[in-house]
């Protein structure tokens, strides 16, 4: 697909519509394959599972790298831009890349890693963090990234679950003013990780302390040989698996493949960003996360880009960092989350004025639902009125973006993510779980078919994947978005509708938070909401039961101990908020609490709160309605 034009758009979206997949197969000729796939997809959202591809075989870092290195071995893939501003920026080219790739390929067959095998990686954004998620691909291995963010416990949880037997890691992680002690939170993590046999370290300070299993990962990279044939794999071998977020106490670690995976986001990377030869692009995402995944280590390389990486914060040493970094590397391409938006617009414009943005073509925004407010800022003082603004929405379990306008081809709606990508046929669904047939219409969003890029399953659990994601909605994907379609077909994604919040753009699930902090012994019992946020989009708020032991302490008191306690078992982005010490939870007779009438009285709406007749407790509504309302936290 090569769009360029508004009805070049509409026709191959039609051609999606009426041969899918002789569509997709189409696509795959833009990629290089060890055997060309004849097959492309089999299985169906009623017929689980799906497959796409399934007898190609191919190894995507040829695709990323070789096929770049031969054509253009000194065009540089990465621009590294340090945390520290005053370091030079480092820049890689593709053949510097693939032999860098090669090297740390060859360190982990060391380690005996072959196909199949799990690597994970617990790392800042440093090039080899890039560099050795690829590594494993070249070699048919699994790569499982834990955000830097997460603690030690949820750390060895996601190690235990994906069964890696190597983890790679950095002595620190430099993020602002902060080094944040990486290694020693894998070191307290592998104490409940037997299967782990090696602990690769990253450090630009060579003197560093490394106990039994660990190694100095930069020694070892620099013994290896810089060649390293790939190993083909089938299209539907695993590639990643990727931990999120879900309405239960326990992550998902979520399997994507590697053939189907390649096309979409190699075809979603060309066409929403419209990438030319010699732009370049940034998005500022963490590769801990899916965003990093795909538009920063797959996208753009299957496409040959140039891009930035940068380690650092968007406000540090102050909020001209990233304006800086787009003058100085002349960024034509900015993709970036709504919360990093709406911080930098409180921040001042003072800050992005004086940095000369004008090497901009395409803003792109990603993560969650952007406000009217910030579109319009980032439209009026980054891109000067004249970028197209891509609002893309998509998830973990969706490899790559769904639904979004093709920057300067469709239209850019304020607010709106706008158009399905060619392949991607959402359906909103009424009250009675039918689909809403009329243009105009809001409910929850699914989508009807499979496409290339999709989530196979949730690794070692697919009954819970289709419990989750195909139970809800018969033969249909639900997304667990709630989404509104204008009459011209735009869609406006309006924010989850499951028990999933997203602060700053980190998707959290209420149910992980409430196991956690029910385990504190302060707290018996809580219910955990999504509240508003001025700058995170939405921020966790908890109502709790207290217990004996929390007496004579203050609900701010309490608050911070229940934070520290998060901190640990989750990391510090799932922190309260708030915290709410109330006599009891709104509970209907079978025992489930109401969390509408928590979310209400956040919102203090009593006017919609709907019926709460099936409630054992109903004078507990006014109770927490008045808490809420005096912003006073009782006191134990
Ligand atoms: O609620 C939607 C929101 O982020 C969720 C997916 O989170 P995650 O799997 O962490 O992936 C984030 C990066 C793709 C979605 O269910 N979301 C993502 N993009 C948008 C969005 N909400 C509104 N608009 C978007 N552009």
């Amino acid at each position: 697909m090569n769009i360029s034009t508004s009805k070049e758009f509409l026709e191959n979206y039609q051609a999606s519509q009426n041969q899918l997949k002789d569509f997709w197969l189409k696509e795959c000729k833009n990629y290089e394959w060890k055997t060309f796939p004849t097959q492309a997809l089999e299985g169906s959202f009623a017929e689980l599972p799906v497959k796409w591809f399934s007898d190609g075989v191919l190894n995507i870092t040829e695709n990323c790298l070789d096929r770049h290195a031969r054509q253009t071995p000194n065009k540089v893939a990465i621009i590294y831009e340090d945390n520290d501003p005053n370091e030079d920026s480092l820049k890689i080219t593709y053949k510097e890349l693939l032999e860098r790739v090669s090297r740390f390929a060859n360190v982990l067959k060391d380690h005996n890693i072959k196909k199949g095998d799990t690597v994970c990686f617990y790392m800042s954004m440093v090039p080899e963090l890039l560099v050795g998620v690829l590594a494993c691909a070249r070699i048919g291995a699994v790569h499982s990234v834990v955000f830097g963010g997460f603690s030690a416990a949820a750390l060895a949880n996601r190690i235990q679950d994906c069964a890696a037997t190597v983890v790679v890691t950095c002595d620190v992680g430099e993020r602002g003013a902060k080094a944040i002690p990486l290694k020693k939170v894998v070191d307290e993590a592998i104490e409940q990780c037997p299967l782990v046999k090696s602990v690769l370290v990253f450090s630009r300070d060579q003197n560093i302390s490394l106990g039994k299993g660990e190694q100095n990962l930069l020694e070892l990279l620099n013994k290896a040989v810089p060649i390293c044939a790939p190993v083909h794999i089938g299209a539907e071998d695993p590639l990643f698996i990727l931990y999120t977020s879900g309405s239960t106490g326990k992550p998902k670690g979520l399997l994507h493949t590697s053939g189907g995976y390649m096309v979409w986001v190699g075809e979603t990377f060309k066409n929403i960003f419209q990438y030319k030869e010699g732009d370049i692009f940034w998005c500022t995402a963490d590769i801990g996360w899916i965003t990093g995944h795909s538009y920063m280590v797959y996208g753009p390389l299957l496409n040959g880009a140039t891009q930035v990486m940068y380690e650092g914060l968007p406000n540090w040493p102050d909020s001209r960092r990233f304006w800086q970094v787009i003058d100085k590397h002349k960024v034509t391409h900015f993709y970036t989350a709504p919360t990093a938006i709406r911080a930098l617009e409180a921040a001042g414009e003072a800050y992005v004025q004086g940095n000369d943005l004008s090497s901009l073509k395409v803003l792109g925004s990603v993560g969650e639902p952007i406000n009217e407010e910030a579109w319009q800022w980032y439209n009026k003082n980054v891109g000067h009125g004249r970028c197209p603004i891509v609002d893309t929405w998509w998830q973990t379990e969706t490899g790559g973006i769904m639904i979004s306008s093709l920057a300067g081809v469709t239209a850019s709606i304020p607010t709106y993510a706008t158009k399905p990508f060619p392949g991607v046929f959402p359906a909103l669904m009424s009250q009675d779980g039918n689909e809403l047939t009329n243009t105009e219409a809001e409910g929850p969003l699914c989508i009807t078919q499979p496409w290339p890029g999709m989530a196979r399953t949730i690794y070692k659990d697919h009954a819970r994947y289709e419990q989750t994601y195909f139970s809800t909605y018969k033969g249909k994907y639900f997304t667990g978005d709630g989404a509104r379609r204008d009459r011209d077909g735009n869609y406006r994604i309006i924010g989850r509708i499951d028990d999933v919040v997203n602060v700053s753009g980190h998707r959290i699930g209420t149910a992980e938070v409430e196991d956690a902090i029910n385990q504190h012994d302060c707290l018996v019992e809580s219910a955990v909401i999504g509240a508003p946020h001025d700058i995170k989009g939405q921020c966790l708020v908890a109502f709790a039961i207290a217990t004996q032991s929390a007496h004579g302490k203050t609900a701010e008191e309490l608050l911070q101990k229940v934070n520290a306690f998060i901190a640990e078992s989750i990391g510090p982005i799932a922190k309260l908020e708030q915290l709410y010490l109330v006599s009891g939870l709104p509970k209907t007779r079978s025992g489930k609490i109401m969390r509408r009438v928590l979310r209400k009285a956040v919102e203090q709406d009593k006017k919609t709160l709907g019926d709460t007749s099936t409630l054992v407790n109903p004078e507990i509504v006014d109770e927490i309605f008045k808490m809420v309302e005096k912003n006073a936290p009782h006191r134990a």
